[in-house]
C-alpha cells in the first residue's frame, strides 16, 4: 500500500505539470566575437515558473557572455533553481547539494548557487550547513548574477543576495521555454492572497503584472520559433492586472495580436473568475476551456483557517456558473489533506466536495508547515503522519476512479486535438490534447504514418475509443474544417 502511496504522490506532484525530458530553450546565436567567461549549468526544481525563470538565468547568462553547459560536470557554474512549497523540496535540494561535493573538491573554482523559493525561504541559512556553495541568490534578483559570479570570482566569499523588488518582471527578457509546439510564458509574479498555509507570498514578494505588449511580443517571437500553444503563468494567474487591462483583456490582446492555436494559463485563484472570462473561455475556440481550480479544502472552518476567501457553496456556485456556460469545461483542482484541526468529519467534506464536482484530475498533498506561514504561528501541525497518509490514500482512490469515469464518459465522441508530440509509451502513435485539456493518444491511418513529426502542430479530429482514469484513447476520423 505504502509503496502505491509513493508512486500516486509522484504521479500526482506539482513536479509533474512539468515536461522536463523535453524542455529547451530556442538558442539565439552565439556572435563569437566575445570570448565565453564560462559554462552555465541550471537544473530546476518545483512548478512552471521556475521552468521560465531557469530560462530567464540562462538568458541572462548568455548575454553576459557566457555558454550553456551541457551537464554538471562540464560547469563552471552550477545553479540550481529551486522550490519551498513543501518539505519534501527542500529535502530533494540538500541531497543534491552533498552529492555536488565531489564536482567541487575536483575543481576548486566551480561555483554552485542556489536559486528561487528555498534561496529566499532560508537565505543565508543555507551557508552554515556544510554544504558546497557559493552563492544564494531569490526570484527578484537575477539581473545581479552576472556580476555576483564577477565578486565570487574576485574571491569574495558566501555571496548572497535575496530582496523582493514590487516592480521586476524581467519584461524584456524571452527566454523562449519551449516544448516542441507548447511553451510557458510568465504574465505575472507574486502573491498577495497569504493563504496561511503557503510560502509563495514571502518567496515571491507582492503580485505585479508584466507590460501586456511585452507578452504580446514574446508570444509572437515563439509563433516564429514554431509554437502553436502557449500556457501564461503566475502564481496567481488570474488576477493579472496592468493599467486598464484584466486578464480576460490581456488575453483579447493576444487573440487579436497574435495567431497562437491555443492559450492556457495556470494557476488561477477561484477568487478571480468574472463572468466575462468565462464568456470569453466560451465564445473563443483558440481560448482552451480547461480551468484549474484550486479548491484546497472542503469544509468552510479548514477553508477559513487557511484564508481562502470562500466558503464551499461559494466555491460550488462558481463550478455550477462555469459549467453552465462552458458543458464541456475540463475542471482539475489542488487539494491539501491534514492541514492543521482538519477532523474527520471535515475530511469527509473534502470527498463530498470532490464527489459533486467531478474533476477530471486533480494534484493532492499531505499538509507540509513551511517556515514564516501563517498556519506555522497560529496552528500546530497535529494531523498525525499516519492519518495524513491514510486520507490522502482515500482521497487519490476516489479521485482515480472519477477521472476514470469522466473519461469513459468521453468514449464514442468526437474532439478536435491539437496533436503536442509522438506518443511517449508509442512512436508509431501521436498525442495532443481536447480544447478541453485532455490528452489523447491515438494512431494514424496506414498511409499518413510514415512521418508522424510532420503531423505535430496541427488540429484533427479523433474519435475517442478507450479509457484509463489516465489516458484516452481514439482514431483519427479527419482534419479541422
Ligand atoms: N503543504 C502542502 N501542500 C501545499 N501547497 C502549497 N503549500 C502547501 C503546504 N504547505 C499545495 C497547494 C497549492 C499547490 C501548488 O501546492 O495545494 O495549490
Ligand atoms: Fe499560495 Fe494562496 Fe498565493 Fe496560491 S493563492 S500562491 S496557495 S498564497
Amino acid at each position: 500500500m505504502y509503496a502505491m502511496i509513493f508512486a500516486l504522490q509522484g504521479l500526482f506532484s506539482e513536479n509533474d505539470r512539468i515536461m522536463k525530458p523535453v524542455l529547451q530553450e530556442v538558442e539565439a546565436p552565439n556572435t563569437g566575437i566575445v570570448p565565453s567567461l564560462g559554462k552555465v549549468f541550471v537544473e530546476t526544481y518545483g512548478c512552471q515558473m521556475n521552468e521560465y525563470d531557469s530560462g530567464i538565468v540562462k538568458e541572462l547568462f548568455r548575454q553576459a557572455n557566457y555558454e550553456p553547459a551541457t551537464s554538471v560536470e562540464d560547469s563552471d557554474i552550477i545553479f540550481l533553481n529551486t522550490c519551498a512549497v513543501r518539505e519534501n523540496a527542500h529535502a530533494k535540494i540538500y541531497g543534491r547539494l552533498q552529492s555536488l561535493g565531489y564536482l567541487k573538491k575536483k575543481n576548486p573554482s566551480l561555483v554552485i548557487g542556489v536559486l528561487g523559493c528555498m534561496a529566499q525561504n532560508l537565505g543565508e541559512d543555507l551557508f552554515h550547513q556544510e554544504l558546497p556553495l557559493d552563492l544564494i541568490v531569490g526570484p527578484d534578483n537575477y539581473r545581479s548574477l552576472p556580476d555576483l559570479i564577477g565578486k565570487i570570482r574576485t574571491g569574495e566569499k558566501d555571496v548572497s543576495l535575496t530582496r523582493l523588488s514590487r516592480t521586476e518582471t524581467y519584461d524584456d527578457l524571452e527566454p523562449k521555454v519551449v516544448n516542441g509546439i507548447q511553451a510557458f510564458v510568465t504574465i505575472m509574479r507574486g502573491c498577495n492572497n497569504f493563504c496561511t498555509f503557503c510560502v509563495v507570498p514571502y518567496t515571491r514578494g507582492r503580485e505585479r503584472s508584466r507590460e501586456p505588449e511585452s507578452i504580446v511580443k514574446e508570444i509572437k517571437s515563439l509563433e516564429l520559433a514554431g509554437v502553436k500553444q502557449v500556457t501564461l503563468l503566475g502564481q496567481n494567474v488570474n488576477s493579472y492586472q496592468y493599467e486598464s487591462y484584466d486578464f480576460a483583456a490581456l488575453v483579447k490582446l493576444i487573440l487579436n495580436g497574435t495567431n497562437i492555436e491555443r492559450i492556457r494559463f495556470t494557476s488561477p485563484h477561484p477568487k478571480d473568475f468574472p463572468m466575462h472570462l468565462i464568456q470569453l473561455m466560451k465564445d473563443e475556440p483558440r481560448f482552451s476551456s480547461q480551468i484549474h481550480m484550486p479548491l484546497q479544502a472542503g469544509s468552510n472552518k479548514v477553508l477559513m483557517d487557511m484564508k481562502r476567501s470562500y466558503t464551499k457553496d461559494e466555491y460550488l456556485d462558481l463550478v455550477n456558473n462555469i459549467r453552465n456556460e462552458i458543458p464541456d469545461v475540463g475542471i482539475t483542482t489542488d487539494i491539501i489533506v491534514g492541514f492543521p484541526g482538519e477532523t474527520e468529519a471535515e475530511f469527509q467534506e473534502t470527498l463530498e466536495v470532490v464527489r459533486e464536482v467531478g474533476y477530471d484530475m486533480a494534484f493532492m498533498f499531505k499538509y507540509s508547515e513551511r517556515e514564516g506561514t501563517i498556519a506555522k504561528r497560529k496552528f500546530i501541525d497535529d494531523v498525525p503522519e499516519e492519518v495524513k497518509s491514510r486520507r490522502l490514500i482515500e482521497l487519490v482512490d476516489l479521485q482515480t476512479s472519477i477521472s476514470l469515469q469522466k473519461n469513459l464518459e468521453k468514449v464514442g465522441k468526437t474532439f478536435e486535438i491539437l496533436i503536442e508530440n509522438t506518443s511517449k509509451k508509442s512512436k508509431s502513435e501521436l498525442c495532443g490534447r481536447t480544447h478541453c485539456g485532455r490528452m489523447v493518444v491515438f494512431p494514424l491511418p496506414e498511409g499518413m504514418n510514415q512521418s508522424l513529426e510532420q503531423w505535430i502542430g496541427k488540429i484533427v479530429t479523433v474519435e475517442v475509443t478507450a479509457a484509463t482514469s489516465a489516458t484516452l484513447k481514439g482514431n483519427f476520423t479527419g482534419f479541422k474544417s
